[in-house]
């Protein structure tokens, strides 16, 4: 009789701590995507892209080239009339679509965006990169841009084609198109939605993209430490990148520089640079 019931209660631990054990295991398979995915890395980059700092040659030869490789999809941000700024309405359902779509995930977003807080909807951000240039070599770039074109889309018309006007001309006869304004370009990328980031100068503004960089991004690069940046990237993001770096190194000179403005002239550069 008291072996019995001794028994019983032996039997009874028994059954709690298998009964425990299921469910651990029990949570630890149902819980959320974000618990997994931890582990593997993230699943969504957003890389908010400024124009002539070498991001179509990133978006093409990293993001392209190896999202089958490494299981990704990549989507184009494509934002009407040139504009880097979305309406409230319009950030709301666009972070919406994007977390949702379960379809598409993991998903490398990319577009010329001006930065997006998702936290401000209650949802956490994407894992945010982007890449930067030396103001007055990006907006020479651009210059000669316009007007030449470069290796990429060789056909395409640019937008001032046919005026042989070089930057220091335009400098001197102070034009709209060397205006020293255009360096204040890539601020608002970092800067983001709020109404000041767009006034040229603003300090408030320049003080917000900072902060943004340091807290909200994973990486930001340069243009000219390209190769650096996507070593780092594959380091710290292998679900994504994992494979990059050999890839970029294998790349023929033709792709790696792959929007090579045409004739733009490096000794005007230096002229300007140190006067
Ligand atoms: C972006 O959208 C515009 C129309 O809104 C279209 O003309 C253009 O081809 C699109 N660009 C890309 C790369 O899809
Ligand atoms: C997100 O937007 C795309 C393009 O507009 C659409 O095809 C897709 O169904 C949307 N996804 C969700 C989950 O709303
Ligand atoms: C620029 O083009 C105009 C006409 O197209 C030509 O007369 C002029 O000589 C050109 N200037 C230079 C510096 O090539
Ligand atoms: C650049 O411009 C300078 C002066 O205009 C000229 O002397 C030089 O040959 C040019 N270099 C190239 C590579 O075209």
């Amino acid at each position: 009789m008291f072996h019995s019931q001794k028994f019983r209660l032996y039997l009874f631990y028994f059954f709690c701590i298998l009964f425990f054990l299921v469910l651990i295991k029990f949570v630890c398979d149902s819980a959320p995507n974000s618990f997994k995915t931890a582990k593997i890395g993230p699943s969504i980059v957003f890389y908010n892209r400024i124009p002539k700092t070498g991001s179509t040659t990133f978006t093409n030869a990293i993001a392209y080239d190896l999202y089958k490789q490494n299981s990704f999809n990549v989507l184009h941000v494509n934002m009407t009339k040139n504009r880097q700024v979305m309406s409230l309405p319009d950030q709301y359902r666009f972070i919406f679509n994007i977390t949702s779509w379960k379809e598409r995930l993991p998903a490398f977003y990319h577009g010329h965006v001006a930065f997006v807080d998702f936290t401000r909807y209650g949802v956490p951000n994407p894992v945010y990169i982007n890449i930067i240039r030396e103001p007055l070599e990006r907006l020479l770039s651009h210059y000669y841009f316009l007007r030449y074109g470069d290796n990429y889309r060789i056909g395409l018309k640019r937008s001032r084609a046919g005026n042989n006007e070089t930057f220091d001309e335009c400098v001197v006869r102070s034009g709209k198109d060397c205006d020293m304004k255009q360096m204040w370009l890539q601020i608002p990328y970092f800067c983001g939605h709020l109404h000041y980031c767009t006034e040229v100068g603003n300090p408030l503004a320049l003080e917000t993209a900072k902060k943004n960089v340091v807290e909200k991004y994973l990486l930001v690069g340069t243009t000219d430490r390209m190769r650096d940046t996507i070593a780092l990237l594959e380091q710290l993001v292998p679900n994504f990148f994992q494979g990059a770096l050999h890839h970029f190194d294998e790349l023929d000179e033709n792709r790696a520089h792959l929007r090579y403005t045409k004739k733009k002239n490096s000794s005007e550069r230096s002229d300007l640079v140190h006067c």
